[in-house]
């Protein structure tokens, strides 16, 4: 039987994972199949038995199961467990369903590539405070930056995921509106609010001077966000689509042990998703 993995989500019709796992597996000579499942939000335990019960070897998680992923897992990996939340799973005889997060290593790698820069020593503002955001949190502080201002719609869920950092560097919570005084390196955009096209109200003189303005979200054309960030003065953009091929090229690699060059591959993908 040919090694099988899917994604699992709802929705999942417009999951980009099956063609980057087809591209990484032809690149590196793997043979695999690698589906999209469409799970019932009641239904990701079941689904996560049946798959492994029919020989599934690993599974990526996407919105909204990250949580349950982490929940029904038998092991946490440190990444899981600090998100509180897993993206990647795969099924250990000894252990049972092991867990790990590639979302905050996804984002940091692909943040250094698309900017050039160090996020060590940055002053960064996240945008906020949900799934994503905590996602990257760990990922994001493993790389020392000097301080980290999560900024939320909802203030108390900022302030409670800043308050589950204590220590070096400086992690706050804050109101969109309450950013006086602050200044920023790199803000990076975690709010789902350009699936809708909003743009979570900040102020524009955030997009002035040297900073350097990311979206986890990405599309064929820039997102809501990266849109108005440019009209307001960023002059360097990036979207997430680099973000979902490394963290995709993470999970790849515990599932397989081989490391897939990410770049031939995001090329592709920014080829199909522009056509
Ligand atoms: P995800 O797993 O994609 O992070 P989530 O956990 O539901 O999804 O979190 C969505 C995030 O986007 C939250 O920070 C949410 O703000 P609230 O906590 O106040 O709900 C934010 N968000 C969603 N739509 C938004 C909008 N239109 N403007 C600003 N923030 C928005």
């Amino acid at each position: 039987m040919t090694d099988t993995y899917a994604v699992m989500g709802n929705p999942i019709g417009h999951s980009k994972s099956p063609s980057i796992h087809a591209h990484f597996a032809e690149q590196l000579g793997e043979r695999l199949t690698y589906d999209a499942i469409l799970v019932e939000l009641d239904g990701f335990q079941e689904a996560v038995r049946t798959f492994r019960a029919r020989g599934g070897l690993g599974l990526s998680v996407t919105v909204p199961f990250k949580e349950s992923a982490c929940a029904l897992a038998r092991r946490l990996r440190p990444r899981a467990a600090t998100a509180g939340a897993a993206n990647t799973l795969w099924f250990d005889n000894g252990d049972g369903v092991v867990a790990d997060n590639t979302d905050g290593l996804g984002l940091t790698t692909d943040l250094v590539r698309a900017f050039g820069t160090e996020i060590r020593g940055a002053r960064i503002l996240m945008l906020g405070a949900g799934g994503a955001a905590r996602g990257a949190l760990g990922a994001l502080l493993d790389q020392e930056p000097d301080s980290l201002v999560i900024a939320n719609r909802t203030v108390a869920k900022a302030e409670s995921l800043a308050g589950l950092i204590d220590g070096h560097p400086e992690v706050l919570g804050r109101g969109f509106d309450d950013l006086e005084g602050f200044e920023f390196d790199i803000v990076i955009n975690a709010t789902s609010a350009s699936l809708s096209g909003d743009v979570p109200p900040i102020a524009p003189r955030i997009m002035t001077g040297n900073v350097w303005v990311y979206d986890m979200m990405y599309g064929p054309t820039p997102t809501a966000f990266l849109a108005w960030a440019e009209r307001n003065g960023a002059r360097r953009l990036a979207d997430g689509l680099g973000m979902l091929v490394e963290q995709a090229a993470e999970a790849f690699f515990l599932w397989r042990g081989a490391r897939p060059e990410t770049l031939p591959v995001l090329r592709r993908l920014r080829d199909e998703i522009s056509r």
